[in-house]
């Protein structure tokens, strides 16, 4: 009889052991089906932790374009990824020259190359909307399901600063924003939109859309690019810069999705030719230079094309010194203009950061 508790003893051990180790055993199984999934999941959810930047290019703009990565080559630290789209005939020349300036700038610089690619249905519209191809950029949320948030530049702009300080606004963003942009104008005697549209537009000046924040993510979840064909089959009699009159109608109706920025990240002559139009690119300093309407090459805004040609005859790799004392030799030497006037706004900026980096080296 008093072997009995032994034997109870005994059998409560076993079965503890028992559970511990199918526990054990089980919770390892657990583990390893979650890690797979932990990392199956991570490849498909969009990358959030690096700098995207897009443009779409056809066609004649490839120089244009290579300044835009030049210039945030030159101003950047980070390491900065590209994604572009373009035609079948470009392809090969972007893959040549980024390979070549990837070996130069190693991890600093990466990029992916992208085919033009609308939808079926509407194809011959939107090639023919605005400029060719510009209207590939509505369709991008679906077309990077890989990529969380990008900057989208116009090939006609030039960072003057770290691309860094820009993709900081992302983090600005509350709950209903998806996108950022500056205003068109935020002068009635001067605005486009409030004196010529014959669509609905943002708020009191509309958006320009040369320099656009956005939120891929964001955009999925909202839907985007089920409303951009509706749009563009309605109102396409009537909007004459394609695809930015078509992203200035969608927001009319979401105004709570824009986060506004500063005129001094998406600066135009609009700013300056009719006298000083964004105050706080006269204090802070232009941080990217948009030359819309052609004015890095039409000889009509000798400051847009000053900055543009310093920039332009910088080689990757090389010492930016140069740069600097060429665009103020630029800047001086142009004929006088209204924008010239304000060249403090257009140095301000590229003087601080290229001091900071040679001080660093
Ligand atoms: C583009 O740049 C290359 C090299 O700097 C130059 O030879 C060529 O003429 C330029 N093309 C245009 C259209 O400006
Ligand atoms: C780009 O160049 C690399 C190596 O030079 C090559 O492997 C790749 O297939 C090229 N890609 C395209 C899209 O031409
Ligand atoms: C974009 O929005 C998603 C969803 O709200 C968020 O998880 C992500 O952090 C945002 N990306 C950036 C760069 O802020
Ligand atoms: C717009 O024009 C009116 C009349 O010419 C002028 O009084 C006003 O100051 C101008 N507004 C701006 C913001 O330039
Ligand atoms: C986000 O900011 C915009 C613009 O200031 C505002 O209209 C909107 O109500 C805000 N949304 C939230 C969720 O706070």
């Amino acid at each position: 009889m008093r072997r009995l508790p032994y034997l109870k003893l005994f059998i409560l051990l076993f079965l503890c052991i028992t559970v511990i180790y199918i526990y054990t055993t089980n919770n390892r199984y657990v583990k390893q089906v979650n890690r797979g999934y932990t990392s199956d999941s991570r490849q498909e959810k969009p990358s959030m932790d690096k700098i995207v930047i897009s443009f779409v290019v056809c066609d004649s703009r490839f120089n244009e374009s290579l300044n835009v990565i030049k210039s945030v080559l030159l101003f950047t630290k980070t390491p900065v990824y590209f994604v572009i789209f373009t035609d079948n005939k470009l392809i090969a020349q972007f893959n040549e020259t980024l390979n070549e300036w990837k070996t130069v700038m190693k991890s600093q610089l990466d990029f992916e190359l992208q085919k033009i690619n609308f939808p079926g249905a509407y194809e011959e519209d939107w090639i023919n909307l605005f400029s060719k191809c510009a209207a590939q950029r509505l369709f991008i949320p679906k077309l990077l399901p890989h990529i969380d948030s990008m900057i989208y530049v116009d090939t006609d702009t030039l960072f003057l600063g770290p691309v860094d300080e820009l993709w900081d606004a992302f983090r600005k963003f509350n709950d209903s924003q998806i996108s950022a942009m500056t205003l068109e104008d935020d002068n009635p005697n001067v605005s486009w939109y409030p004196r010529f549209a014959k669509h609905p537009f943002y708020g009191k000046y509309g958006l320009n859309s040369g320099v656009m924040l956005m939120n891929l993510t964001r955009m999925r979840e909202f839907g985007w690019v089920d409303y951009v064909t509706p749009i563009m089959l309605k109102w396409k009699l009537y909007i004459p810069w394609g695809d930015q009159d078509i992203i200035n109608i969608i927001f009319h109706y979401h105004e709570k999705a824009v986060y506004v920025l500063s005129c001094r990240y998406n600066y135009r002559s609009d700013q300056c030719m009719y006298g000083d139009a964004c105050a706080d690119a006269t204090e802070h300093g232009i941080f990217v230079l948009h030359g819309s309407r052609k004015a890095f090459h039409n000889h009509k805004q000798p400051a847009f094309e000053a900055v543009y040609r310093a920039i332009d005859e910088y080689e990757i790799g090389r010492n930016s010194k140069n740069i600097l004392t060429n665009m103020e030799k630029y800047l001086m030497e142009g004929p006088q203009s209204h924008c010239g006037n304000l060249k403090d706004a257009f140095l301000k900026v590229p003087l601080q950061i290229l001091k900071k980096i040679e001080n660093e080296t």
